[in-house]
Parts: structure tokens; sequence; C-alpha cells
């Protein structure tokens, strides 16, 4: 990862070095580089080629406010997924406008929430709550602007936990009813159709299914014009992988050329493009340092305990999920170099961060996760009385405390005991 690499023998973030950051603020810390952060951001800006693209932040990934600011100043939006985010893209100073919502589950203050801060579109994922918004659209004296997120049952080819695409779970409507479900739509008084959403699974590394999808789209957006539906976006959700490892994720621009490509021949290159990447704008710009805490052998295993645990980062025993891991001051064996699990304080044997890494270790070492800005604090929680990792944002030599360290005091300080 070009933003984290060793300088004299030490692992940087940018130009600050791992060793600092464990000292000055103390370990397990979050550490992300902001320059990773913008250049993210653009790989799509540069993949939008001048034409009209919208990229909604999926902001489940990472929603430090500083980030978000971060994004919003680079002229982002949200995809949100509750107005616990909405309230974040609040206080990050983020444009509502610019906000689309998605989610199976928006509850009626949710749904208020949104309207009240003019929200750019309600992604919407039923029948149910599309009579729920005309509804509280018309108790307000307001109009809702509505897609539907239609299932288009393409295969994302990746994990089933993070595939959405397909038709038997329990995301968007089926693409088949989708006509039906817009005429509805149309009827209702304090609903204003904007446009479409589809968002097939997470970790994608290929384009084919996008296109998959895409076509399926186009001739729904060809029926619904038959009907006198015209959109104004197009939203084609997030999903964008990134190199945990050794995959080869397809780029941005190799994405948004290939769509381009097809809404042009469609006769659809007016539309807007809705993006809503998560993963793919903050995943490689974060890492997780970590101390190790104790070596111990069992049997003939070799385990590596660290100071931060599946609380911290829960995606290796929640998907499997590989995570490259590297000492921040790497250690030259000579002897061929042992294979760790490395493994958290937590009460669990599910407590594991990384499975058999060669790796040259001893007491006190540093080792920074890799890949730890996408879906890792956000996860986090405060298992066993944990107080949740302090984050800091790097920035070329200088240094952000954008989260401070959770006190012990903190955690429990709003429980109450009954007499
Ligand atoms: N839009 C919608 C409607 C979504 O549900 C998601 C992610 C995104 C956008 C952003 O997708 P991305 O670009 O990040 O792939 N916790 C899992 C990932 C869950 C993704 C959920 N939805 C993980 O750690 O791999």
């Amino acid at each position: 990862a070009k933003h984290f690499q060793l300088k004299d023998d030490t692992l940087h973030a940018e130009n600050v070095s791992l060793e600092q950051l464990a000292h000055d603020f103390g370990t397990p810390l979050y550490v992300y580089s902001r320059q990773a952060l913008h250049d993210a951001w653009y790989s799509y800006h540069v993949a939008a080629q001048g034409r009209d693209v919208l990229v909604c932040y999926g902001m489940k990934a990472n929603s430090n406010l500083a980030i978000l600011n971060e994004f919003s100043r680079l002229g982002t939006g949200f995809d949100i997924v509750s107005g616990g985010e909405l309230a974040r893209v609040i206080a990050a100073k983020g444009d509502p406008a610019k906000v689309v919502f998605s989610g199976v589950g928006k509850q009626r203050w949710e749904i208020e929430a949104a309207l009240d801060a003019g929200i750019k579109c309600f992604n919407v994922e039923s029948e149910a709550e599309l009579e729920r918004i005309n509804q509280i659209a018309g108790e307000k004296g307001v109009k809702a602007p509505i897609s539907l997120r239609v299932n288009p049952d393409v295969d994302a080819k990746t994990h089933p936990y993070i595939s959405t695409g397909l038709k038997d779970n329990k995301f968007g409507v089926d693409i088949n009813e989708a006509p039906a479900i817009y005429a509805r739509a149309q009827a209702m008084p304090h609903l204003e159709i904007v446009g479409v959403d589809c968002h097939i699974g997470s970790q994608i590394t290929e384009i084919s299914p996008y296109l998959d999808a895409l076509d399926k789209l186009i001739a729904l957006i060809k029926q619904l014009q038959s009907q006198g539906i015209t959109l104004s976006h197009l939203d084609i959700g997030g999903g964008l992988g990134i190199r945990y490892t050794d995959e080869t994720p397809a780029t941005p621009t190799e994405l948004l050329s290939a769509v381009f490509k097809a809404l042009d021949a469609a006769d659809l290159g007016h539309l807007q493009l809705v993006l809503e990447p998560g993963r793919s704008m903050v995943g490689n710009a974060g890492v997780l340092l970590t101390r190790v805490e104790y070596v111990k052998t069992n049997q003939d295993k070799h385990f590596a305990i660290v100071d931060a645990a599946m609380n911290d980062l829960i995606r290796p025993t929640l998907y499997d999920a590989w995570h490259d891991v590297e000492p921040v001051r790497p250690r030259t064996g000579s002897a061929p170099a042992p294979a760790y699990d490395i493994v958290g304080p937590i009460c669990e044997s599910g407590d594991w961060l990384a499975k058999d890494r060669a790796l040259h270790l001893a007491q006190g070492d540093l080792l920074a996760i890799m890949s730890a800005g996408a879906y890792a604090f956000t996860m986090s929680s405060q298992y066993n009385t944990r107080p949740r990792a302090a984050e800091v944002i790097v920035d070329d030599q200088s240094v952000h405390l954008v989260r401070p360290r959770e006190s012990l005091e903190s955690l429990f300080d709003s429980e109450r005991l009954i007499d």
C-alpha cells in the first residue's frame, strides 16, 4: 500500500512513523492516510470523465466525522442507511441535498428526519415503504423524491454475506415487479419518482456483474418510459472491491467507461449516474495498529496475543476475511519464520485477526493490520468492556486525533443501579 511504507526500516503512514503514533496515542489505534482518502476519491473523479456523476459515499464503511467532512469538501454526497447516519452527515457539514437513503427498514422518525433535511432521494425497498413515505410526506405537505431499489438477480460473485443482488435476499423489489410498483408510486400524490437504484453486493472485483445488472436496468428504464415515467438518475450502488492480498479489482475508470458505453448505446447518456462506493473509498486508507502483548506456543501452535481484538476488527472472524499483517519494524531472522495466529485477548476462540502468518515476532512488537479503513472501526464494539480504539488521520507529517480512545467511565456511566 503506497501510503503505508517502510522508511528507515519502520513502517510509516505517509511521513509519520507508526512507532511514533503508538507512542503518542497508544494501541490499538486506527491510522488513516489523508492522501489515500484523496486518491480514492480522485479515482472516481477521473473515472467520471466530466460527466454528471454523483459519488454518494457509502458511509457505513467508515463514518468518522473527519472523513465525512473531507469527502464532503471534495464534493461527494452520502449513501445513508439510518437516521443516525443522517445526523452524522449533518454534523460533518455534509450536504443533505446529496444524500440518498437506502435500507429495508426505514422507521417513521428516520423518514421524517430525511424529509426535513431535504435529501436527494429515498431508495425504496418495498411497497409498504412507498406507502409510509407517501403518508409522511403528505402530512408534511411535501413531495418525497424516490427511486425503487430493484433486485436484478445477478450473482456478484462475492461472499454470500455481502452479496445482495440475488432474488432470494431481503433487498429491493424483484425487477420484474418494478414496472407495476412504479405505476403505483406514480399514482401516490406525495411522491416524486426521480430514479432507479440497485446495489448488487460488495468486494466485487469484476465488472461483468455490474453490466449484467445494467442491462436489466436499462430494459426497465425503457419500459418505464413507455409507461410515461421518466427518470433523472440511475444509481448503480457501490461494491467495487479492493486489494486485501492479491486481488486485482476493476478500477472505477474501467467500470464507468463500460457503464457510459452501455448507457450511450441505449440513448440514456443524459441520466445522472449515482454511485455508492464505500470500501473502495476508505478500505486501503487505514490500518489497525496493535502491539504484541505475549507470544506463546501451545503444542506446536504459535500465538501472538495482541492488544487489538475481534471487538476492534470483526471481519476476520465474521467473514473469514484476510487482512495482511505487517511488522512495524521488521526483524530479520536466520531461522525460518514461525507461523503465528494473531489473536486478541477476548474470551472466544473466534477472537483472531489473522492465521498462520510467517513472522519473526517478539513481545512488545508493533503490527499493522492492513486494509482496515472500511468496515473496521464502524463494526467495532465494546465487548468485554474494551474501550473502542482511538482514530488518527495522518497528513504528510501532521497527525490529527479524530476520535480519542474511549475512557473506561464512558463505557458505563449512563448505566443505573436499581434499588
Ligand atoms: N450501498 C448499499 C445499499 C450498501 O448496502 C452498501 C454496502 C454500499 C452501498 C457500499 O458498498 P461497498 O462499496 O462498500 O462495497 N461489512 C461487510 C460489507 C457489507 C456491505 C454492506 N453494504 C464487510 O466488512 O465486508
